[in-house]
């Protein structure tokens, strides 16, 4: 009835250019925003001129720093308990920073206005370097902050260092290596905006956003602005596209709110793609010196790492509180080592804040990088195949639960039967064999192109998350879920989490369908608005499926349970007589005596009579606690052939096969693991934040931030294995980001593994591969 390849329901909409965004929302008597951004990456302010914008006809507001800091609103707390400017009030701390906002009757009056303000700025000596940030003579960034003398943000460590070095100071063989996730950005197809309306009659604000998290959201607002929560709705209409870039909390938000505040209208503010790009939250750039311990025959003993973390100028990266590095301390990735160890220090620079899940669980992605490198450089040190030292090394079966040397448990796998899948899917032995002819034909000839085959396998954490070890500003991880059945057997669900694309109306109905035994056609999904949903932390970090999927299976079961009851009384049976079947209600030997939920719906709203105690209706709420994360896992490989003469790499063949447990919906599955991969392969070999040195920022636009498109794509090979979560009620573990974590490891392996090259780091731009082959010789 419920699981099973359906047609997205929202794709009637979609497809037909139907979908309702922000910018869509047009409200009577609305108003325009527009930011005047700083053109220095660090530059002391000296005075900002707003009387010519004050006096254009149409601008209907100057909202400054100053502006806010009359009112308590010029920094704000970010998700990572830092402050964050809303308005630069004493200096501006990154290229793009948000200096003024206008108000103005339309988009382009506003913008007009913002070429007649005057600000003078004291430029200051930059810190872009984050590997410079600590120098004793680099810039101080964040002297707003007491007694603040460094660009130091903190020191977290995980795992037994003791032990660690223990097992690396014994070990035959260590291999070392320096890596570099850079910054690259989520980049949604629809920039951030909002627009915000402020009744002055009955003091609620109405904000229609492009929020990931309506009720964090709601909570942010209420904190900053003292705006009591009760009177602040967020809604959150379609979104096109989240990726982590709309967790946090922007100051085009909160700007578009006190603008609303003092003109008395609603004010909308929607981003360019520039401002996007710049200002909006970044993902990664992570500086690892990696460690791996091993036998000579490839046997991992231990991994050490230290980590240079790039947060730029604000502390606003998104994750569980008590995770400064996010889920980093998945490093062990799939493998059973004896001890390991990792050390994360961030710094600010003069960049855009962020560090946000870009669709991944909180840097694991980073962290999934770099163990599948370390697999591959240790190959390469040792002179053994890839596949071989991974299969070697992947935790068995019967590990599982698998506690890891950082604390985690992993829930369930069978991570060798995946890798064989994959291996077999791809052709392992014949690629291999025809790799060595195609190298031997170019050594001969100079000639031709060289082929390389890359191997990733990954696990993730996802579904933040068990209440006893996660919050986001001190907000458990728990999701609500509220179904309520019509009488004529209908269901509408409300739920907490927020779809930016990934098809939540189709399978949180598959889901209610299937437990209750109606079609998930009959079954409407209620998201995005924080006046008509359970309270709950939102969709990112793969959290929808093992969080708020759970919630949605968890209230339809008490739904199904309170039918019991009422089909009891129907049948004039005892409720423990009853038998769950296909659907319905049945008398335990007696098939044809059944009733279908419709049956029971309309009756518990009729005057049939009930047992005592037993409320009619037909719903149900409840409030899903996780007990764990799910682990859902894969195994890549990825096919390239790079031209050595230009360096230009292509993929050829990406063969995927993933284990997210059950499937909802393998259709939806299939997408997400397709765009997943789409990703991978721009973050390998295009994607990149850049920055000269003085913080000019070098990618604020889609010419010179190269994102993939379906010519970089190959036809994607997927396959799958079923694992189920052992603790989410339907089994089913995330998979909206395994492939964004999974495979940029699968194509910088692959094409290493084509030049000969041990290591260089990401993106492998044709520059980048031409760079690494030079003096070197094919094959070391
Ligand atoms: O939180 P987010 O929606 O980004 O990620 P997710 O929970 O992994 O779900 C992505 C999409 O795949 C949703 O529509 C899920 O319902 C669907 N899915 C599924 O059909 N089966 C799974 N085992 C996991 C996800």
């Amino acid at each position: 009835m419920g699981h099973g390849p359906m047609l997205r329901k929202e794709d009637a909409r979609f497809v037909r250019g139907r979908g309702r965004f922000v910018d869509d929302v047009r409200l009577p008597g609305m108003l325009h925003g527009a930011i005047l951004r700083s053109p220095h990456a660090h530059a002391r302010i000296l005075s900002v001129d707003v009387s010519a914008a004050e006096s254009h006809p149409k601008v209907r507001a100057v909202i400054t720093g100053e502006t806010l800091a009359g009112r308590g609103l010029a920094w704000m707390p970010t998700l990572s308990h830092d402050v964050a400017a809303v308005l630069a009030t004493d200096k501006v701390r990154y290229q793009g920073q948000e200096v003024v906002f206008v108000v103005a009757e339309d988009r382009y009056a506003a913008r007009d206005a913002l070429s007649l303000i005057e600000v003078e700025y004291e430029p200051l000596p930059p810190v872009i370097d984050a590997r410079r940030a600590l120098d004793p003579d680099a810039p101080v960034i964040r002297d707003d902050l007491d007694g603040r003398a460094d660009n130091h943000v903190f020191d977290w460590e995980s795992g037994d260092a003791a032990a660690t070095d223990a097992v690396f100071a014994s070990a035959e063989r260590v291999s070392t290596c320096d890596l570099l996730y850079p910054r690259v950005h989520p980049a949604p197809l629809e920039t951030c905006g909002i627009v915000a309306d402020l009744d002055r009659i009955t003091g609620k604000l109405t904000v229609h956003a492009t929020t990931q998290a309506p009720h964090t959201h709601r909570m942010l607002y209420a904190l900053i602005a003292g705006i009591p929560e009760h009177k602040i709705r967020i809604i959150a209409p379609d979104i096109g596209g989240g990726f982590g870039n709309k967790v946090g909390m922007y100051p085009g938000y909160l700007c578009s709110v006190v603008g609303s505040v003092l003109t008395g209208a609603p004010v909308k503010w929607t981003e360019d793609r520039s401002e996007n790009l710049m200002s909006s939250s970044f993902a990664r750039d992570y500086h690892m010196h990696g460690e791996i311990a091993a036998t000579k025959d490839g046997r991992i003993l231990g991994l050490r790492v230290r980590v240079l973390a790039d947060h730029g100028a604000f502390n606003g990266t998104a994750q569980p509180s008590k995770f400064p590095a996010g889920f980093f301390h998945v490093f062990t990735g799939s493998y059973d080592v004896k001890a390991a160890h990792c050390r994360v220090t961030g710094v600010y620079t003069n960049k855009a804040p962020g560090g946000v899940a870009y669709a991944c669980s909180f840097r694991i992605t980073e962290a999934s990088y770099l163990v599948e490198r370390m697999v591959d450089v240790l190959s390469h040190d040792l002179g053994l195949d890839p596949a071989a030292v991974r299969m070697a090394n992947l935790l068995r079966p019967e590990q599982f639960p698998y506690a890891c040397a950082t604390g985690w448990e992993y829930d369930s796998g069978d991570y060798p039967r995946t890798l064989t899948l994959a291996l077999e899917m791809a052709g392992y032995d014949e690629l291999r064999r025809e790799q060595a002819e195609r190298r031997a034909a170019y050594e001969a000839t100079g000639r031709g192109s060289l082929m390389g085959i890359g191997i990733s396998f990954f696990t993730e954490a996802v579904g933040a998350g068990p209440r006893r070890t996660m919050d986001i500003l001190g907000l458990g991880m728990a999701d609500g879920a509220e179904l309520r059945v019509h009488p004529t057997g209908t269901a509408v669900l409300r739920v907490s989490c927020m779809s930016q694309g990934q098809g939540h109306e189709t399978t949180f109905a598959q889901i209610v369908g299937e437990e209750l035994g109606i079609s998930p056609d009959d079954v409407e999904l209620v998201q995005g608005d924080t006046d008509q949903t359970p309270f709950g932390l939102g969709t990112y970090g793969s959290r929808s499926t093992p969080v708020s999927g759970a919630a949605a299976v968890m209230v339809a079961r008490k739904v199904r349970e309170r039918a019991r009851i009422v089909a009891a009384a129907m049948l004039e049976v005892a409720p423990e007589d009853l038998e769950w079947h296909k659907g319905r209600w049945q008398v335990a030997g007696d098939p044809a005596a059944g009733r279908t939920i419709a049956q029971i719906a309309l009756a518990a709203h009729s005057d049939l009579d009930l047992p005592d105690g037993v409320e009619g209706h037909l719903d149900a709420t409840c409030v899903y606690n996780p007990p764990n994360l799910t682990f859902p896992f894969g195994a890549y490989i990825c096919v390239v052939d790079v031209d050595p003469g230009t360096g230009q790499a292509t993929v050829r063949r990406f063969v995927a096969v993933d284990d997210c447990g059950v499937r909802i919906n393998p259709m939806i599955v299939e997408g997400q693991v397709h765009g997943g991969l789409a990703d991978g392969v721009g973050m390998a070999l295009m994607e990149l934040m850049a920055f000269d040195d003085d913080g000019n920022h070098l990618g604020a636009s889609f010419m010179d931030y190269l994102l993939p498109t379906s010519m970089e794509c190959p036809s994607w090979e997927l396959g799958e294995t079923v694992t189920p979560s052992p603790h989410h009620p339907i089994g089913a573990k995330g998979v909206g980001e395994s492939a964004t974590v999974g495979s940029p490891a699968a194509v910088v392996n692959a094409v290493l593994d084509a030049i000969g090259v041990r290591h260089a780091d990401m993106p492998l731009t044709p520059a980048q591969v031409w760079r690494a082959v030079q003096g070197r010789p094919i094959r070391p």
